[in-house]
């Protein structure tokens, strides 16, 4: 299994500097998508997203994974984002992330795209445990956690305020993959 990580509907691709204005436009610049995602209000201006892009690429660099590029796999069209990353950018833990576009809610494409970057993180890159953290009026990112077979570990301060933590130990819970064999 290697990048990019192909599903039913879904590719997860590395970013490229090419990204900025979509990952801009459908998702930091997004007040309604940025709500829950940390203690700080809503969106961020292009001049703030700027700097969170080369956080990404960066991290993938040194460490082979990081944030990705959710697109649909037919068309390419960029949805959002999926992946994993070290806790807070610092570690030592690993942190799952999924955020999409306000438009492309309510299909199933979170929990898609979570369960193939729970199943490499796992399986290709050997992490016992990835944990999510989640705001805890964040109902829909709970569910999506839940639907990956991620289990409730406690609550613990992140991003400026108390999460919900959710953790995947990568045996059993899973559902059935969605990635095509
Ligand atoms: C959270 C988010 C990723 C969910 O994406 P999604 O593709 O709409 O989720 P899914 O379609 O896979 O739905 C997952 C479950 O959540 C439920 N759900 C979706 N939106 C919901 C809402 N607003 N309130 C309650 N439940 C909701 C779905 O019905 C589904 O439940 P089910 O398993 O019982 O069928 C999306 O809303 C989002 O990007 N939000 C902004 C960013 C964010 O908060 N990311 C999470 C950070 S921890």
């Amino acid at each position: 299994m290697s990048l990019p990580i192909e599903t039913q509907r879904l590719r997860l691709r590395p970013f490229v500097d090419d990204d900025l204005a979509v990952l801009h436009t459908t998702l930091f610049g997004e007040p309604v998508v940025m709500r829950y995602i940390d203690a700080r209000p809503a969106s961020r201006t292009i001049e703030e997203t700027r700097p969170h892009l080369e956080r990404i690429l960066q991290h993938q660099r040194a460490h082979g994974f990081a944030d990705w590029a959710a697109c649909d796999r037919a068309s390419g069209l960029f949805l959002g984002l999926c992946g994993i990353r070290l806790m807070e950018y610092r570690g030592p833990e690993i942190e799952l992330s999924y955020l999409l576009g306000q438009a492309f809610w309510g299909r199933g494409y979170a929990a898609e795209a979570a369960r193939a970057a729970l199943e490499y993180g796992h399986d290709e890159l050997r992490f016992a445990e990835i944990t999510a953290i989640i705001n805890p009026q964040n109902v829909a990112s709970i569910r999506v956690a839940e639907r990956c077979g991620m289990v409730y570990v406690g609550t613990s301060h992140h991003y400026g305020g108390e999460m919900l933590c959710y953790a995947s130990t990568g045996r059993g819970g899973l559902e059935t993959p969605s990635r095509e064999t």
